[in-house]
């Protein structure tokens, strides 16, 4: 499968347009128990918004996000992301099609011994970087970095950064493919509050920048409040919707 290969400058992107129907997941546990962690959820994600998934501890947040990510395959249901079908694609398939979103996760996730610019470009395919296309990716990843808020820090080791910053380069890592989905399950959860604003902020300033469509699990009810639309799960369903309100 050929991908595309990114390309210097900051083009605008087209949010993705995501539609989930009937999606469930369920795991045997400890006993061999089963837990429905995602039941019969359905929700469909307009290009460029900001979907907060809220809900209380084991309320499905995180399998919700892995199984729209890639991360993880559903029982049954259907996941579709712009012309693909998710649910559809063959374990073969899937590492490349986690390679068109973007993913964040409540830890960074950065090489601490690589420096802030190459965790950037890390997900830059090898092909890229043997035909001599390091220069590009260098300079698409210093690119990302001034729309973080990093410019001037490229060259440190990223473990030098504080964690705020740290997450704004993990967002720009997420970002380096021009993914039309961003993916973030707890992003701020392992910052404190005036951190977290600060997070949450360049998120949707990313959307607004970049047009990506965004999908955040959060406890956080100051991160709901920025986002376009809150949706609360409760048991692995969708308890409320505030898109359905309008
Ligand atoms: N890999 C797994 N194996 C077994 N059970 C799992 C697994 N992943 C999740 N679960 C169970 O599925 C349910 C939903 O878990 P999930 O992590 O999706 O919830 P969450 O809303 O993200 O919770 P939190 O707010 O704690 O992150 C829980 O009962 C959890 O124990
Ligand atoms: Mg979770």
């Amino acid at each position: 499968m050929t991908e595309p290969e990114p390309e210097a400058g900051l083009a605008i992107q087209t949010g993705a347009l995501v539609s989930v129907a009937e999606l469930t997941k369920t795991f045997i546990v400890s006993g061999g128990h089963r837990v429905v962690a995602v039941d019969a959820v359905g929700l469909d994600l307009a290009p460029a918004s900001v979907t907060a998934v809220t809900g209380p501890a084991g309320a499905g947040k995180t399998t919700l996000l892995r199984l729209v990510g890639g991360l993880d395959r559903a029982d049954s249901g259907v996941i579709v992301v712009d012309t693909e079908k998710v649910t559809a694609l063959p374990p073969r398939a899937l590492p490349g099609y986690r390679r068109r979103i973007g993913l964040v996760f409540e830890r960074d996730l950065l090489v601490p011994e690589l420096t802030v610019l190459d965790n950037v470009r890390a997900l830059a395919s090898p092909r890229s970087r043997l035909r001599g296309r390091g220069t590009a990716t260098a300079e698409r990843a210093r690119e990302l970095l001034a729309a973080v808020g990093l410019a001037g820090v490229e060259g440190l080791r990223s473990d030098r950064l504080p964690p705020a910053d740290r997450q704004r380069a993990a967002i720009a890592r997420a970002l380096f493919n021009r993914p039309g989905l961003l993916i973030a399950d707890e992003p701020t959860a392992a910052l404190g509050s005036a951190a977290s604003g600060e997070i949450i902020e360049l998120i949707v300033r990313v959307r607004d920048e970049f047009g990506v469509t965004v999908l955040i699990a959060t406890q956080d009810p100051e991160i709901a409040i920025h986002c376009d639309r809150v949706v609360r799960m409760h048991d692995g369903r969708v308890a409320d919707d505030s898109a359905a309100l309008t």
